[in-house]
């Protein structure tokens, strides 16, 4: 739908919580300011709730609980919409693209699952979907990948990805603490949710990583196909292992484009705690802030920090996508379309490459070193170092290995834990950044 030079950009806004209340703020505020850059005045015309009766602050005859209506009204361009969830948003968003309707969203639920049928519905209608606020909040980073970088061959993007856990594991690597405690803190600050499961378990990530990887590899990826760890197995024995070998815990977000031994290409996207060395720049990021470092051909490596949560970070980016969509209208274009043309498959985890560190207490006796080396090379694993310090009758053992298939590195560990002189499996992780 375009727009003449001075009519209104009419936006219907879904959810007025932290992040809405700060995108209606804004567009109050600086509405002189964005008209300006739009190239038309945005305002908004109705704005949904579950409970109006609880939002005194807002002006009282924008407010509906009516979503479903607003959504298709004859008097909205485009909706912002700040619920989260996949249903009932869903519905309401093909409803409102079908009607004609542009559409910015931070869902990144719902983008990592149904963005086929949602970019399906915008292109029917020739409108618009941006949702640049659904991952690493503040930090313009979908822009870069599907316009910036549409020129280039994006290899691999790792990166932060999730404040909460980012926040925990950085906690528990500046006080030596254990998860749960640390956990307990964050909530008691208000780094963590009081149902921290999405953050802490990796779906908060996964679902992001599910985006970052369709955007970057023209490729259609899921949240079901990310494989996904969270952090609550991390304990104060993986951090003290990492410090020792100049490394820190992260829960990274990892999207590659691989290739096997016959040239197939394919995709790995996963999210899990990895040991990374401290001279990376994804070692420094602590506390809740995000950061995502991207590989291409011809770019090289590239670098993006900030802040990925928050009110008025968030309502940076929404207001961003808002002002692209209403200079589209204004001037008679679209934004970008999906681009899925690549369709590589995904591969399992079992067959991505990775790198193992392994931390053993063993038992110090002559033989030991060659048996626990056996398993490894049963398994077809090289092994890359070798540390071991000697504790009275025990010795600690630390094995880092050479890249190796995931269920190689797997059933290597698990039959190394069952050797009678290794006393304990005191740390597995997987390593990254340094290949
Ligand atoms: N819960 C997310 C985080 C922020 O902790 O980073 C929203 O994506």
């Amino acid at each position: 739908m375009s727009k003449k030079d001075g009519q209104p950009i009419r936006v219907a806004l879904l959810g007025c919580g932290t992040v809405g209340s700060e995108v209606a703020r804004l567009l109050t505020e600086q509405a002189g300011e964005l008209a300006a850059r739009a190239g038309a005045p945005v305002e908004i015309v109705g704005i949904a709730v579950r409970r109006p009766d609880k939002h005194p602050e807002l002006p009282q005859d924008l407010l509906t609980s009516d979503a479903a209506s607003l959504v298709v009204s004859e008097n909205v361009d485009v909706i912002v919409e700040l619920v989260g969830g996949i249903e009932p948003v869903r519905e309401w968003l093909l409803a409102g693209l079908k009607a004609g309707k542009s559409v910015v969203t931070a869902n990144k639920a719902l983008l990592a699952d149904h963005s086929a049928e949602l970019f399906e519905a915008a292109d029917a209608s020739g409108v618009d979907l941006y949702f640049e606020a659904s991952v690493a909040g503040a930090i313009p980073l979908l822009r870069p990948l599907r316009e910036s970088l549409a020129g280039d061959r994006i290899t691999r993007v790792m990166g932060i990805v999730n404040g909460t856990t980012n926040f925990i594991l950085s906690a528990m690597d500046e006080t030596g603490a254990g998860y749960s405690e640390t956990l307990d803190e964050a909530s008691r600050l208000g780094y963590a949710e009081a149902d921290p499961t999405a953050d802490v378990d990796g779906y908060d990530a996964a679902s992001k990583a599910a985006i970052l990887a369709s955007l970057s590899f023209h490729t259609r990826v899921t949240a079901s196909d990310v494989h996904r760890e969270g952090i609550a197995d991390v304990t104060a024995s993986d951090i003290s292992a990492a410090r020792l070998l100049g490394r820190a815990v992260k829960l990274l977000a990892i999207c590659e484009r691989v290739r096997d031994d016959n040239g197939v290409e394919s995709v790995s996207v996963r999210v899990h705690p990895v040991m990374i060395p401290l001279s990376h720049q994804l070692a420094r990021v602590n506390g809740a802030f995000n950061a995502v470092y991207v590989e291409a051909d011809a770019a090289g490596e590239l670098m993006f920090y900030g802040q990925g949560a928050g009110g008025a970070p968030t309502a940076s980016a929404v207001l961003g996508d808002l002002v692209a969509v209403a200079r589209n209208m204004v001037g008679g274009g679209r934004g970008p379309r999906e681009s899925a043309h690549a369709a590589l498959p995904v591969r399992p985890m079992g067959q991505t490459p990775t790198r193992y560190h392994v931390s053993l207490d063993v038992a110090d006796i002559a033989g030991v070193l060659a048996q626990v080396a056996q398993v490894f090379a049963d398994h077809g694993v090289s092994i890359a170092a070798v540390r071991q310090r000697d504790r009275h009758s025990t010795a600690s053992l630390v094995v880092i290995t050479h890249l190796a298939p995931d269920a190689a590195l797997q059933s290597t560990v698990d039959e190394i834990a069952k050797l009678d002189v290794v006393h304990e499996v005191v740390s597995v992780m997987r390593v990254e950044g340094e290949d």
